[in-house]
């Protein structure tokens, strides 16, 4: 009997590029966030004399051979198990392709946890955690997330990965531009700015702001502003801040915290001086007035961008807004981790 598994996606709530390093990844810090919207991914699987691996995809623009991140992660559990096996994957595609969402690293983990539960029919036992927090990081810098779920800090190159507090499900519109960001030139385009000068640096005396001008630039700032942010406080603080509610419980929501220490994606400082548009769109997704949002961003190295709303209302007019501008949007929801667990099939 095949295994279907969610694949979900995630966005980044602020992230912060370090200098790069001698393997040519960057350091980079944080906050990953899980979100409803997802493919499915469906693995048959069993022990045979060699493996054989095959993929399909409901859309052709995904690659179906050894470079798609479904096939390096099976292939890289089976050598772990020490098991060979017959071993299909389908890949019902819902989520854009190149999006900053990722959905491809998404892929990875659900085709391994399909793969997983597969073999346990046929007595095979299942990877360590750790094992599998291993392998995830030998395929992408975002994948071992997924295996987390919730609101995750990462640092390292993105693939150390700590699981934070809870963050209450919150509404989010995905604009989906039809513009391509290739991540390794946004990374080359970022250390190109940074040795230009072309930063406009805020000055590092802003108490409780990003200083830029140190050889880690933002990444240790961002890393106390989410340490601080995970920290709830009661709600009565938040009220007298001038921040409205969320949540509706007697403590402050992280995310509203997070949102006041003003955390930034350092990827829109090159992505949108090539893609003006993406800037724009991040200011449709914004709005004014009683239905802003509470933060819009572009996640990741784009080209998706989203807003989180504080009501169902908030989400529709920007929904609204980007259509009447002929911007592709999907609605969703964040998706907290015990929820995130739950769908990915309890004890995963
Ligand atoms: O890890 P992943 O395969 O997703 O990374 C894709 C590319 O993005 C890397 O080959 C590298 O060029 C760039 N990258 C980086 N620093 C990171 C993550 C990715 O330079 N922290």
């Amino acid at each position: 009997m095949p295994t279907t598994v969610p694949s979900f996606s995630k966005i980044n709530l602020g992230l912060a590029i370090g200098p790069a390093r001698a393997d040519g990844f960057h350091s980079l810090t944080t906050c990953y966030q899980t979100l409803a919207a997802h493919d499915l991914v469906t693995v048959e699987a069993s022990p045979a004399a060699q493996t054989a691996i095959q993929i399909t995809c409901s859309d052709a623009r995904v690659p179906c051979d050894r470079t798609n991140t479904a096939w390096k992660i099976v292939d890289l559990a089976l050598q772990s198990l020490g098991v060979s096996a017959q071993v299909r994957i389908h890949i019902d595609k819902r989520l854009p392709v190149q999006g900053g969402l990722g959905a491809g690293s998404a892929n990875a983990v659900a085709a391994l946890l399909a793969l997983e539960a597969e073999l346990t029919g046929h007595g095979v036992v299942a990877l360590p955690d750790p094992e599998r927090l291993r392998i995830a990081a030998l395929v992408g810098s975002d994948v071992p997330l997924f295996l987390i779920g919730g609101a995750v800090l990462g640092v390292g190159r993105g693939e150390e990965v700590y699981p934070l507090p809870h963050i209450p499900a919150t509404e989010c519109v995905l604009a989906l531009p039809d513009v391509g960001v290739s991540t390794p030139q946004a990374f080359r385009d970022w250390d190109e700015l940074q040795r230009s000068g072309g930063m406009e640096l805020p000055p590092s005396s802003e108490a409780g702001r990003w200083t830029g001008n140190s050889p880690s630039g933002k990444l240790i700032p961002l890393s106390r502003v989410l340490a601080s942010a995970f920290v709830t406080r009661p709600f009565a603080a938040a009220h007298s801040s001038g921040v409205s509610a969320l949540g509706g419980d007697q403590f402050e929501n992280p995310l509203l915290a997070l949102v006041r220490t003003g955390m930034e994606n350092d990827f829109e400082e090159v992505v949108f001086r090539q893609h003006p548009s993406l800037g724009t769109i991040k200011r449709l997704l914004s709005g004014s007035g009683t239905l802003e949002a509470i933060c819009a961003a572009l996640s990741g190295s784009g080209s998706a961008l989203f807003g989180l709303y504080g009501s169902a209302d908030a989400a529709a007019a920007a929904e609204a807004r980007l259509a009447r501008s002929g911007i592709r949007s999907l609605r969703t929801q964040t998706l907290p981790r015990d929820e995130y667990r739950k769908q990915l099939g309890g004890s995963r």
